[in-house]
């Protein structure tokens, strides 16, 4: 029997008044994948893991996490998962390792195992020497890893992550990136995130979903998304600097090109497809290629194309 998706929403809305925050969202979300989140400020985002939470009912619709109604079974789930929320809550006045501690006791864990699991979550966060200091000396970034450690105390099986790199440095970032990708390829764990990096969720997504005023407008994996679009703009290309003339007459009449110099040229493509053919013309003609440089479209670049009409609030 295949095993029951992670997240499934049915028709999922949300009003605020007469603001429609989320308009009749249907995913699902297996076990095991990283799924972003994606879509501009106001969009829906964080209603929606609040909704998956517990935290707001729902207009009209429903959602199960790990099979369970999360506004009729919270504590069960709370157990089960993690969030990330956007802005974490954190007591300026306690130590990073009280504030583990109090979270493993709410959550039940046993107490034996409670210094190890702490340790073991502030030396991947890379907090350890910090440990008891008080929180209202750490940095936005340490409180930020705090924040996910926090988050992750009970291992969960499903891990909210509202924006979880937002305001860290690259290192940080990278810290919490491989983080997030061992935990999902350790025993099928499941990460719903948010961000508005598309370089992050294109590194780190398995699929996205992109919101747009409270409605889906594009899911898919990022290759996927971003393989719809067509290429379009420069391609480089570096030759033998002596045969630039040959490269010039194998482009003829229909490539624009324009020679940059030192043996590149830069020429105008439509589509995917004049690539292999303008190598092919070069080859034939003779010319030693150094390099072929095509602009790939980039996740970013899918992102941008749906928005292209702007803000729509
Ligand atoms: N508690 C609330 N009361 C009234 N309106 C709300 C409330 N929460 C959210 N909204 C509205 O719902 C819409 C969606 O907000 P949401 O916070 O889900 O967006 P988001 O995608 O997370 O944006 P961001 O990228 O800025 O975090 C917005 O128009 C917001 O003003
Ligand atoms: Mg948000």
């Amino acid at each position: 029997m295949p095993e029951s998706p992670a997240i499934k929403t049915l028709d999922l809305s949300r009003s605020f008044g007469s603001t429609i925050a989320l308009d009749r969202l249907n995913i699902t979300v297996e076990r095991g994948e990283i799924f972003g989140f994606l879509g501009h400020n106001g969009a829906g985002k964080t209603t929606t893991i609040r909704l998956l939470n517990g935290v707001l009912l729902p207009s009209s619709g429903s959602c199960e996490v790990l099979e369970l109604d999360p506004t009729s079974h919270g504590p069960l789930l709370r157990a089960r998962t993690g969030v990330l929320t956007e802005t974490p809550a954190l007591d300026d006045r306690l130590t990073a390792y009280e504030v583990l501690h109090m979270q493993g006791e709410l959550f039940n864990m046993p107490r034996e195992q409670l210094p190890d699991r702490i340790e073991e979550l502030l030396t991947s966060f890379d907090l350890l020497g910090r440990s008891r200091d008080r929180i209202g000396g750490y940095s936005r970034g340490m409180k930020q890893r705090l924040a996910l450690a926090r988050a992750l105390i009970t291992d969960p099986q499903v891990l909210f992550l509202d924006e979880p790199t937002a305001g860290l440095d690259p290192v940080a970032s990278r810290l919490v990136h491989d983080m997030i990708l061992a935990l999902a390829a350790d025993a099928g764990r499941t990460v719903f995130m948010t961000t508005h990096n598309m370089g992050e969720a294109a590194r780190l997504c398995s699929r996205v979903a992109v919101l747009e005023s409270g409605h889906l407008v594009a899911m898919g994996s990022p290759a996927k998304l971003t393989a719809r679009m067509q290429t379009q703009g420069n391609v480089t290309i570096e030759v033998d600097p002596a045969q630039v003339g040959d490269a010039v007459g194998a482009l003829s009449d229909e490539f624009d090109h324009r020679v940059v110099g030192g043996g590149v040229l830069s020429v105008e493509v439509t589509a995917r497809e004049d690539i292999p053919r303008i190598a092919s013309g070069l080859v034939e003609a003779g010319v030693r290629v150094y390099r072929i440089d095509s602009e790939e479209p980039t996740l970013e670049d899918f992102y941008l194309s749906i928005h292209r009409g702007g803000r729509m609030q």
